[in-house]
């Protein structure tokens, strides 16, 4: 059965590489499906062009985007991942469920932007489930490097010899990131980790059935090094050898526990019968809170507004009052005011009289004496001054 399917698959995978463009995979539910997408064949397409801008050939960067037709997004089984534009893409998922999703590959040459479409229809037919099932993490490994099937083939043989079968297939595989774990630093010897989910009709070996044991489950949760008998370390490539505390088994043949019935919280009615309604509530009373809320506020802003008022207009009385009493003062200023300008018209009429020797220039204070202004320019800033009296003197 299981050969027979295997060459059903390769039988289209050669098919797909005959016809190219519109190739058809048929895959069974519930086994790993991977496929590479190969710059290889992809770059081709280009070449023509490229040659065309250099005369040689050179490697193109290629990317790939990936969706089911119709929709934004890939299956919800179907996984792409491309590390670099210099390596292969890869789809990769374990479909669940049969039917036909039609994916398209949309190529992009990094370098000139020529973009091509491919369409992939993957068939998707129903097989039954392998019952023991076990996951195995791989520590020092990344998605793509074990996605290539030479390399799933590797650890599908150290399973095997772990398993003590042959009847072996590889059922899952996962990113770790996938699941929750870490980006790790970017430093030689730290790797993302894959998820390896192989499944078997044969009940899992001893080796595996240590797993089982609560000495093996004791020794994790201490997170000592777990001791596995040397018989059953089966890593023939370091990089491929499993983490033995992260190893589950799954036994798909006991049947999972029923959950438990759901129970019934109140409000739920009986079944059968009439709904009754439920009395309307008993009316409220309002009239405290219209009181509160509309009454005491309205209340609050008349007498406001009457102090306001009150004020207003009492302050205006006042200030009448005040200015009648400034226009008195002011009417007193301004019979002052007239007394003095009469005052001043009086000695502007006195004119005549010779004003204080002290204001008169040339004056020397300390001996009385008077010079004589003299008409020279040997004192020019005085006569430049501007003296109302300055014209006057010369004449007396
Ligand atoms: C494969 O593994 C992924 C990640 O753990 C999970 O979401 C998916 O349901 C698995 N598929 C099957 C068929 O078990």
């Amino acid at each position: 059965m299981a050969g027979c399917g295997s060459w059903l698959f390769f039988l289209t995978v050669f098919a797909v590489s005959l016809f190219g463009a519109n190739a058809e995979i048929i895959i069974p539910v519930g086994k790993v499906f991977t496929h590479e997408l190969m710059r290889e064949t992809f770059r081709n397409d280009f070449e023509s062009s490229t040659r065309l801008y250099t005369g040689r050939w050179y490697d193109v960067p290629i990317i790939f985007k990936c969706n089911m037709q119709n929709f934004p997004d890939l299956p919800e089984w179907l996984r792409f991942t491309q590390r670099h534009p210099f390596d292969n893409g890869f789809l990769y998922g374990t479909p669940t469920s049969p039917g036909k999703s039609i994916i398209e590959i949309n190529v992009i040459n990094k370098q000139s932007y020529d973009t091509f479409r491919h369409t992939l229809v993957i068939r998707v037919i129903p097989e039954k489930m392998l019952p023991y099932q076990a996951e195995f993490f791989i520590k020092l490994r990344e998605i793509e490097k074990v996605l290539p099937s030479s390399v799933q083939n590797e650890i599908k043989q150290d399973l095997q010899k772990l398993w003590n079968t042959e009847a072996l297939e590889i059922v899952n595989i996962t990113n770790a990131l996938d699941r929750g774990g870490r980006v790790p630093l970017p430093i030689a010897g730290h790797f993302e980790g894959v998820y390896v989910k192989v499944g078997s009709e044969r009940y899992f070996s001893k080796c595996l059935q240590r797993v089982l044991t609560s000495e093996h489950q004791r020794q994790c949760t201490a997170g000592a090094r777990v001791k596995v008998p040397g018989g059953c370390n089966f890593c023939s490539i370091p990089s491929n050898c499993i983490t033995w505390c992260k190893t589950a088994l799954f036994d798909l043949t006991k049947a999972e526990p029923e959950p438990p019935a759901p129970t019934m919280g109140s409000g739920i009615l009986e079944s059968g019968g009439e709904f009754n309604p439920p009395e309307s509530p008993p009316s409220r009373d309002y009239f405290p809170d219209y009181i509160v809320t509309v009454i005491v506020p309205l209340v609050l802003a008349i007498i406001l507004c009457l102090l306001l008022a009150y004020i207003m207009f009492g302050r205006r009385e006042g200030v009448a009052k005040r200015n009648a009493r400034t226009n008195q003062i002011q009417m007193y200023h301004h019979h002052t005011v007239h007394g003095n300008t009469d005052e001043l018209r009086i000695m502007a009429g006195n004119r005549g009289v010779s004003p204080p020797l002290s204001t008169l220039p040339m004056f020397n204070s300390r001996t009385g004496e008077r010079a004589s202004p003299l008409p020279s320019d040997s004192i020019p800033l005085i006569m430049a001054q501007h003296d109302p009296y300055s014209d006057t003197l010369p004449r007396k």
